[in-house]
């Protein structure tokens, strides 16, 4: 056997040792991506989850965020989730009929009266249930973020259901959205949230609906004229994660990222609707358009025009669902 001097000997086994351990040491990667602007509710989430998750796993786990579709926008972000090339997502629940039916069922229009019964909903057992409803497809969900209620925007001011008559409206990629649109005889146009702005100031659509926070970050106000007050649907968001790699993060890491992100959770749904209000302020102080608010009566009409988009989707998201989501808004 080959006899080496002892220092020699030494000295390997520490440089074995020392590198073995920099190598236990390296930090978990999470790439968290979305696509909307740092400054609104799932923005200001993914940061705080960053935040909070560095200063309490140091050197275990390393958070990257990339926000405004700068790694992957509408349409690939799932594929990328499950081939493992980011880790985390907050998709709006728009956004996963591809995967499961049921969640379609925060679309319906005018079935939620207020983001307190939304809370009372995704935090009820049937919510609950939802987050793991598609981990047969190795998603799994961890949380629901608030984002808020929709209003409608256009270049002509929308103040009963035939004004929308013929108009081209930019949704999300939604079955339920396309029929509420085609509900009041309007025509509506699949694109991603990234291409929002230049379709609208193209003309390739008219007009849309989203939140405040979303309107103001991505200047839509630039772009239309009119925003009608409607608060007629939701965009909320689960976010989710590969089930696989998350089951498989050691449980020390693990059981911290999930006491982070239910803490987080609070946060972005506890400030949700004040960023939408700043952001509906900044869009009155820029004076490039009108707020319409609509009367008791003409909200009314809306409502009875896109209502009969439940039927539509009675079968596929359930009877029982849309029941017990029509329950809370009944206040507990
Ligand atoms: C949209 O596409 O309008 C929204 O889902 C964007 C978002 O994530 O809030």
């Amino acid at each position: 056997m080959l006899k080496l001097p002892k220092a020699l000997l030494c000295a390997a086994t520490l440089a074995l040792g020392v590198s073995g351990f920099a190598q236990a040491a390296d930090p978990i990667v999470i790439k968290f991506a979305h696509v909307v602007a740092d400054g609104t509710p799932k923005g200001q989430g993914a940061n705080l989850f960053k935040k909070l998750a560095e200063e309490r796993l140091p050197g275990k786990v390393r958070v990257e965020v990339y926000p405004n579709s700068s790694l992957f926008g509408d349409g690939k972000e799932m594929e990328a989730l499950l081939l493992g090339d980011v880790q985390l997502l907050a998709p709006s629940l728009a956004k996963f009929e591809q995967y499961t039916k049921k969640v379609q069922i925060f679309d319906l229009p005018f079935l939620f009266d207020n983001i307190a019964a939304v809370d009372r909903f995704q935090h009820g057992p049937q919510g609950k249930e939802l987050l793991t409803s598609m981990e047969d497809k190795n998603i799994l969900g961890l949380a629901y973020w608030h984002n808020g209620l929709k209003q409608l925007s256009a270049n002509k001011p929308l103040r009963e259901p035939k004004d929308a008559r013929g108009l081209k409206f930019r949704v999300q990629a939604s079955s339920v959205l396309e029929e509420q649109f085609k509900a009041v005889r309007a025509n509506p146009r699949k694109m991603s949230f990234a291409e929002v702005y230049q379709g609208l100031q193209t003309g390739v659509v008219n007009g849309t609906e989203n939140t405040w926070s979303n309107y103001e970050s991505q200047k839509v106000h630039e772009v239309q004229k009119y925003f009608t007050e409607s608060d007629h649907g939701l965009i909320d968001y689960m976010v989710i994660t590969n089930a696989k790699f998350w089951k498989g993060l050691p449980a020390d890491v693990r059981g911290p990222l999930e006491e982070i992100m239910a803490e987080v959770s609070i946060e972005v749904n506890k400030q949700a609707e004040a960023l939408n209000q700043s952001s509906k302020q900044k869009i009155i102080d820029a004076k490039t358009s009108e707020i319409i608010e609509l009367t008791p009566e003409q909200r009314a009409e809306w409502r009875e025009a896109m209502r009969p988009v439940w039927e539509k989707f009675q079968g596929e998201i359930g009877a029982d669902l849309i029941k017990a989501a029509e329950e809370s808004n009944k206040a507990s």
